[in-house]
Order: C-alpha cells, then sequence, then structure tokens
C-alpha cells in the first residue's frame, strides 16, 4: 500500500487513465475526493456563539448544562477514522454507485422526492448551489436513507456518546455541495456531525421563531435578511469541522449551509 502511495505520488502529473491508481490517491486527501477542483466558497465561516468542548466534558455536565437547554460543538469525543475512509468518493461510488437514493427539495416543507441512483446524483446533481434557485427547486440527499442497503456503512460510525434519556438515535446521512442547506426548520434533539467539508448553523431558541421564506435557500436568507438584523435578532452560530458534532436540542430552530461540498450525518435523538 504504501508503495502504490508512493508511486502515486511520483506520477502524480500523469493523466488519470495512466495512473489507474484513483482510489488510493483520493484516499490520503482530505477532501476524501469530494472536491474535485477548488471550491469558491459561496459564504464565510462567520463568528461562532456556540461553546466548543472537548473530550473533558462529562456526561453530567452535557445533562446539566447543555442538553435541555442550549446547544454545544463537541471535539473529538469519538473517533470515526474509520467511518470516514469508507466515505470518500471512490469508496461510496463503488458500494453505492447504482443504489438509488431518495433526494427531497431543500426547503422548509419539503414536497418533492425523487430516486436517483447514487453514481448519477454525485455525477449530474451534486454541485454548488446556484444563488437565485429556490430550495423547493433544489434537490438534496438527507435522510430517506434505505437502512438495509447502508447499514454496511452506518455500523461503522461512531456518534457521540452522550445520548438523552429515554432515547435511541437514528442516523440520516447525506451528501451536498457548496451553498446548499436546509432552510429554518425544528424538530427533535440529536447530533449534527460534518465527516468531509464545514458546514454553518444559525440556530434559535423555540420561542424565537426566525424570520424567513419557507422556499428560500438558507444562501439567500444569509445574503439578504442576516447582515441587517438588529443584534438582538441574532442567531446562535458557529461552523463545524471533521471531527466535530454540533448538539441541537429539542424544537430549536435551525438552518445549515454547506460550505463545502460535504459529508455528514446526523444522530435524531428520539
Ligand atoms: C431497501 O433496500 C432493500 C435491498 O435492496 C430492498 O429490498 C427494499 O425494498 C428497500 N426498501 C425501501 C423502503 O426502498
Ligand atoms: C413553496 O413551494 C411549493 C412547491 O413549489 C408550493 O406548493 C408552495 O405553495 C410554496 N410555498 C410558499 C409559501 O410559497
Amino acid at each position: 500500500m504504501e508503495r502504490l502511495l508512493a508511486i502515486c505520488l511520483l506520477f502524480g502529473s500523469l493523466p488519470a487513465e495512466t495512473r489507474g491508481l484513483d482510489a488510493e490517491t483520493e484516499l490520503t486527501t482530505s477532501d476524501g475526493g469530494w472536491v474535485s477542483s477548488p471550491e469558491s466558497s459561496l459564504a464565510e465561516e462567520g463568528p461562532c456563539s456556540i461553546a466548543i468542548r472537548d473530550q473533558s466534558l462529562t456526561y453530567s455536565e452535557f445533562i446539566e448544562e447543555y442538553a435541555y437547554s442550549k446547544p454545544v460543538i463537541v471535539r473529538g469525543l469519538s473517533d470515526n477514522t474509520k467511518f470516514r475512509f469508507l466515505c470518500s468518493k471512490a469508496a461510496l461510488l463503488q458500494h453505492y454507485g447504482p443504489r438509488l437514493v431518495r433526494l427531497s427539495t431543500a426547503n422548509t416543507y419539503s414536497y418533492r422526492k425523487v430516486d436517483v441512483p447514487f453514481q448519477e446524483f454525485v455525477e449530474r446533481l451534486l454541485r454548488p448551489q446556484s444563488p437565485d434557485t429556490l430550495g423547493s427547486d433544489t434537490l438534496y440527499f438527507f435522510g430517506d436513507n434505505n437502512f438495509t442497503e447502508w447499514h454496511s456503512l452506518f455500523q461503522h460510525y461512531r456518534p457521540p456518546p452522550y445520548a438523552l434519556p429515554h432515547t435511541s438515535g437514528a442516523y440520516s446521512f447525506g451528501i451536498a455541495g457548496p451553498g446548499t442547506g436546509v432552510p429554518f426548520h425544528w424538530h427533535g434533539p440529536g447530533y449534527s456531525e460534518v465527516i468531509y467539508g464545514r458546514k454553518r448553523w444559525f440556530l434559535y431558541p423555540p420561542e424565537k421563531e426566525p424570520h424567513f421564506h419557507p422556499n428560500r435557500t438558507t444562501l439567500s436568507w444569509l445574503t439578504d435578511t442576516y447582515p441587517s438584523l438588529p443584534p438582538d435578532e441574532r442567531p446562535v452560530e458557529c461552523t463545524i469541522r471533521p471531527g466535530e458534532a454540533l448538539y441541537f436540542p429539542d424544537h430549536w430552530w435551525h438552518a445549515t449551509l454547506n460550505l463545502d461540498t460535504s459529508v455528514f450525518i446526523s444522530t435524531f435523538l428520539g
């Protein structure tokens, strides 16, 4: 393996067909091969007003300080090296290429679902969000995973170890292009973790419903509404990176924005 990699590096400038070793080279890069050409970020990382805690966070601190009251980002609480390796573009295409995946529109109330082969999604539909397209006209791959087919992947995911009492976790997995995301909505508590790419989060407590149009994208909200928000209407926000998981409490409003081509997984605590 090491030898193959050395050869790849040596002949890195040869066309892909000549090398024939794409999978190995891709696994060594930090984007898992998901970023094929330099991506111009459509948005910034922004400020962070959420606590970021590391392995020193105890379960009782999590329950007392965050579980029922505010979001928190946990870093390094579980090791997903293996899962990340299995989520490279080459590995997922190899295992899931011909399988159907269910896409949903990226609006608050997702009205439309479309089934396409995974490979077609990756090659034709996975792309940057166009700024003037509505969320209701943007297809997004997240959730609706067939757990029979995705079990062999999901069994390698290590979710953050702190669950809520009397809940069990259900996974939703997705991949999306830069500038995409889901506009404001709410549901039960859970975690969201990025495996590749960065994801910016905007949240409001349950009693503070934000102003947004359910069919507009998070990107358009960020461009049109966010800059003119008075200080007391600003969201709680942060950008998470691979190795970090954001916990959202029950009923908190939230919207997401993928800053890069991102692979992500949520654990819903129902
Ligand atoms: C999930 O995948 C399995 C195996 O391919 C298939 O038999 C089953 O019908 C699928 N379930 C749904 C709900 O699509
Ligand atoms: C959002 O888009 C859907 C699907 O096009 C449409 O049926 C619905 O009326 C729209 N909602 C609003 C509030 O514009």
